[in-house]
């Protein structure tokens, strides 16, 4: 598919045009081919479900298992299927042994359920919870890795991090954290939520033990989609988080890591099936992957940069707004965050961002101070970047509502 501009690529998503969309780090839109196909796969269920569910959907299931494994680097015969990046990470915490006594290392800027699963793991196993602080606004990204390795101690069992930020966007060093918990006998989980189709991933070539990923943020799938990816050694570590049918390999199926007749292998079905439901997002994923090659990845994530870079120079110091997230590619993609005045009330802000101007926008409170966080994809304008600062100007001046109920408490 030639296109002729991004103009012409943002009329192939389906966008409400009274929507100012700047939270894809939270929920991607669709492509009009990835909802046709999503629609097709529903129907075809809607209309002969056992047909579907025995006969139509296995080859259809490799196949997207095979897709999803070569876009990301990975193997499929490693890559278990999820319902998000939630189920992934529960996937690995509600059953992965640790040796207590011991600690789980976090950093301090986890999703917060994310930490809660690991606050619950620590609990039930007998091990305590660590975070370390990641240095804000890091000039390279061999300040994490230290901040990270000056934490590590004999007593820790598992390090969890986030290779995007969702608070900021930064980029984490993954490579480099992974290599550094391995040399000290330390597992790895990164939650990846936010890395398909931001990040050029290989994940062959990441030390990590397990990697969590969503579908609906970057890479544009159906909501629904999330995957596992099992490091080598690390195989028969988990337990399914649901007991179903593949609990106990049936009668006649064939080695563990083999594919089988149902889209899997025995060794990934066992992870993956929950009874009956709906796999079409997953199914969809090709579509998915394949809109966004048809546009070019590399073309992409370059128009991310200039969009966010415009969102930098149009926000930078306006109505008392700092930078959270480096410039450095290294240390950075589609999403930058904004300091606010400590005076605002990220809630208020949220509201009346959408209920006033109609913009999606994630802003949230901080330890110190509330931010805003801008994603900025290819069907993002740079009018519409504008139209948030003129929003901002409105919002943040010091009669706003959405400053004052700070100031008076
Ligand atoms: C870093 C991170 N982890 C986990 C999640 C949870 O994602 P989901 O609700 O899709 O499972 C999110 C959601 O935004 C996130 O940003």
């Amino acid at each position: 598919m030639a296109f002729a501009d991004w103009a012409d690529a943002r009329g192939r998503m389906l966008l409400d045009p009274t929507v100012v969309n700047l939270n894809t780090g939270s929920a991607g839109p669709l492509s009009r081919s990835t909802f046709e196909r999503v629609t097709e796969l529903r129907t075809r269920l809607a209309r002969a479900p056992m047909d579907f569910l025995l006969r139509e959907l296995p080859p259809l299931l490799w196949r997207a298992r095979a897709h999803l494994a070569g876009f990301l680097g990975g193997d499929p015969h490693r890559l278990v299927l999820t319902t998000n990046v939630t189920g992934a990470v529960n996937l690995v915490a509600s059953s992965l042994p640790l040796d207590a006594p011991g600690e789980i290392l976090l950093t301090d800027h986890e999703y917060t359920p994310m930490r809660w699963c690991w606050e619950r793991t620590a609990r039930r196993q007998g091990l305590t919870i660590r975070t370390f602080r990641v240095p804000t606004m890091p000039a390279d990204p061999g300040e994490i890795v230290d901040a990270a390795v000056a934490a590590m101690t004999s007593r820790t069992r598992l390090l969890f991090f986030s290779h995007v930020l969702s608070t900021t966007g930064l980029v984490l060093p993954a490579r480099e954290l992974c290599e550094q918990a391995r040399r000290r006998g330390i597992v790895t989980v990164i939650d990846g939520a936010h890395a398909p189709a931001f990040l050029d991933l290989d994940l062959a070539d990441l030390p990590c033990d397990f990697y969590a990923g969503s579908g609906h943020k970057w890479l544009l799938a159906p909501t629904g989609v999330g995957f596992l990816h099992i490091g080598p050694g690390q195989e028969d570590s988990l337990e399914p988080t649901q007991v179903s049918w593949a609990y106990h390999p049936p009668a006649g199926s064939g080695p563990p890591d083999e594919p089988d007749r149902f889209g899997s292998t025995p060794r990934l079905r066992r992870l993956e099936c929950e009874g009956t439901r709906d796999l079409s997002p997953w199914l969809a994923v090709p579509e998915s992957v394949d809109f966004q090659a048809r546009l070019g990845y590399a073309r992409i994530r370059s128009r991310r940069r200039e969009l966010t870079d415009h969102a930098r120079r149009r926000l930078t110091d306006w109505q008392g707004l700092e930078p959270a997230t480096p410039e450095a590619p290294a240390l950075s993609g589609g999403m930058v965050a904004f300091h606010l005045p400590a005076t605002t009330s990220a809630d208020e802000l949220r509201r009346a961002l959408w209920e006033r101007f109609r913009i999606e926008a994630a802003v949230a409170d901080g330890p110190e101070r509330p931010s805003l966080r801008i994603s900025a994809n290819f069907y993002t304008t740079e009018a519409e970047i504008d139209y948030l600062a003129d929003a901002l100007k409105e919002l943040l001046s010091p009669a706003s509502s959405t400053t004052a109920s700070r100031k008076e408490s």
